[in-house]
């Protein structure tokens, strides 16, 4: 498995592969299984597979967030290595953001609701890194997953608006056994929060109305930033303590059967 830092050295390596399709998986580090299904199935998908691991700081509204995102790099490379990745592009911020951030990628309706109205910013922040991570790797196929669901939907449009030359493809949710979708936020979890956390997708998939949710979180310690319905998804976010947690199910066909 190749490791790229600087984008000249990974420009070299994919000059060589010319037309050999290429699949990305773009990853902010503390990788789960929920990584290694996107990895697996551009695997499947493309002659090369490549990981870019890269703490956005951009996407970031919040320092202490931040600060406090997991990073487990040793573990992260054996990870990769054994599921068979190709390369691995690992840039600075100063590789990244030559000019610190002074031209972003914005857009003014999806972005600014849901996950959106709460972390200012969050989405410009995404769709930089993304536009510059796709100019660098030159994906023919990216991969993101479905637990992000409004990240993936503006990640589509932009690709769309701009005229962008790779396909984008969404990779279901991967659950622990309690039912908790996976995400590197987890890590962050004492024992009792990781008990609390698997409440959540059970009171959003317990068939009973948005209301009664609501106030079902409230009450089992989750403060409920919002449950809303986006295409045939029930989407939300909720937080345990100061970590932020955010999942979706399908609702399209979802019978209350509660009120
Ligand atoms: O989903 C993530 O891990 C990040 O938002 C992404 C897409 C890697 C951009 O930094």
């Amino acid at each position: 498995m190749k490791i790229f830092k600087t984008i000249k050295s990974y420009q070299g390596y994919r000059a060589e592969l010319k037309s050999k399709n290429l699949g990305l998986v773009a990853t902010m580090g503390a990788l789960h299984l929920g990584h290694i299904s996107l990895v697996e199935q551009s695997i499947k998908d493309n002659h090369i597979t490549v990981v870019s691991i890269f703490v956005n700081a951009t996407q970031f509204e919040n320092i202490s967030d931040l600060n406090e995102y997991p990073s487990v790099l040793d573990n992260d490379l054996s990870l990769l290595k054994q599921a068979g990745v190709d390369a691995v592009f690992l840039p600075s911020y100063d590789e990244v953001y030559p000019d610190n951030y002074a031209f972003q990628v914005q857009e003014n309706k999806l972005s600014k609701i849901l996950c959106g109205a709460y972390r200012e910013g969050h989405f410009d922040g995404v769709l930089t890194v993304v536009m510059k991570l796709f100019n660098i790797v030159k994906p023919t196929r990216a991969y993101f997953g479905e637990k992000d669901f409004q990240q993936l939907t503006l990640i589509k449009q932009m690709v769309k608006a701009f005229f962008m030359n790779t396909e984008i493809i969404g990779c279901p949710i991967i659950r622990e056994s309690d039912g908790l979708a996976m995400s590197s936020r987890n890590l962050r979890l004492n024992m009792q929060q990781r008990q609390q956390a698997g409440l959540l997708y059970r009171t959003i998939s317990s068939h009973i109305s948005i209301k009664h949710m609501q106030k079902k979180l409230t009450e089992l310690g989750f403060e409920v930033d919002y449950i809303e319905v986006m295409q045939d998804k029930l989407l939300v976010a909720a937080y345990l303590d100061e970590i932020r947690l955010i999942d979706n199910i399908e609702y399209e066909n979802m019978q209350v059967i509660a009120a």
